[in-house]
């Protein structure tokens, strides 16, 4: 198939590309840079160089590269360093959830593409009333804390214009939280040098459930969604979702750090806002059920105990 993936070489495209490739599909890669471009073409893929928030550029990328899916990547969270600052270090992810998703969408329908598949996220979002994991039929949080509504707000616009756009299957992939190769939770990426310093403590009790999934079996899932699978929302997580105080010093163990520091609520809510203790002590987990079924996709690491131990290194 001809395969238009928008954010290529960003942390899941870097995954996904060679995947796509490899797999027999003609990829055609968007990025803002000439240099990784470069890189695209030396992986085999057409580079085009756009920026998702010029409708016009993006129009004219996607209908040169006639694809029959297009799949939408794009964030801009690289330079993310404190859950503090959320609403400002979000600000950009979120035009791109908001803008960029309508023009991308607009240019699929417009070059006639069959698909379009889109990066959601399942870390937080789920409402913190209920059981513990949640699965694609359980509602959005109503009531999210005042710094994480903006962004909520934009992933319910991504998913809204994906789901409903006219003459396309929508397919909307809620990730867990990513780790492995290229990601922060990563060899050398920030937040496991933050752990290995013991600068990343369990706030609180540290109760909130998360969900993660190795970088590799989030392409792989984007890979069968590409492929197949009714239109709709899925969770692509591990098995096992579980909460701070389980799966932190499991990582830090792993990767021969000591073991994280903790920090009652009180000090930790002047550290990373109601927000942020929000989301280390109330946030819900995600069921895969779905996935596995509909889209007959596995996770190569099942659990992030297997994943944390082996997989974050290449
Ligand atoms: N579920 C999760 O846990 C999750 C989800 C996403 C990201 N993250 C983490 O966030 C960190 C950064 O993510 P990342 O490595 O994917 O990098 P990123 O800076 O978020 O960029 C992602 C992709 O979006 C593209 N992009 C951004 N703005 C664009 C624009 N205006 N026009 C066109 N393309 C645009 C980038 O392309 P160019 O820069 O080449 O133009 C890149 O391909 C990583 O540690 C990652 O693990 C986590």
């Amino acid at each position: 198939m001809r395969v238009f993936i928008a954010g290529a070489t960003g942390a899941v495209g870097r995954r996904l590309v060679p995947l796509a490739l490899r797999a027999g599909h003609q990829v055609t890669g968007m990025t803002r840079s000439e240099d990784k471009a470069g890189v695209l073409r030396a992986a085999g893929a057409v580079a085009v160089v756009a920026d998702a928030l010029d409708r016009a550029a993006v129009v004219a990328a996607v209908a040169k590269a006639a694809p029959e899916v297009v799949v939408h990547q794009l964030t801009a969270l690289s330079s993310f360093t404190n859950l503090r600052w959320f609403d400002s270090e979000l600000a950009a992810t979120n035009l791109l959830r908001t803008q960029g998703t309508t023009n991308l969408v607009a240019a699929a329908r417009a070059a006639g593409a069959r698909r379009f598949v889109a990066q959601s996220f399942t870390g937080w979002p789920y409402a913190r009333t209920g059981g513990p994991v949640k699965t694609e039929e359980d509602e959005l949080d109503p009531d999210p804390p005042a710094k994480l509504r903006t962004t909520l707000d934009a992933i319910a616009y991504l998913e809204r214009a994906v789901l409903a756009a006219d003459g396309l299957e929508g397919v909307v992939l809620r990730y867990g939280w990513f780790y492995g190769p290229g990601t922060s939770l990563g060899a050398g990426g920030k937040y496991l040098e933050l752990i290995r310093r013991r600068r990343f403590p369990i706030i609180g009790d540290g109760t909130g459930v998360w969900s993660f999934i190795h970088i590799d079996d989030v392409a792989s899932a984007t890979l069968s969604a590409i492929e197949r699978g009714a239109a709709g929302v899925y969770n692509i997580v591990d098995d096992e979702p579980a909460p701070v105080a389980e799966w932190l010093p499991f990582l830090a163990s792993a990767i021969g750090a000591p073991p994280p520091r903790h920090i009652p609520a009180w000090l930790g809510r002047t550290l990373i806002g109601e927000h942020g203790l929000a989301i280390m002590n109330e946030a819900r987990g995600a069921a895969n059920a779905k996935a596995k079924h509909e889209l007959g996709w596995r996770p190569r690491y099942a659990s992030w105990r297997e994943g944390f131990r082996k997989g974050l290194a290449d």
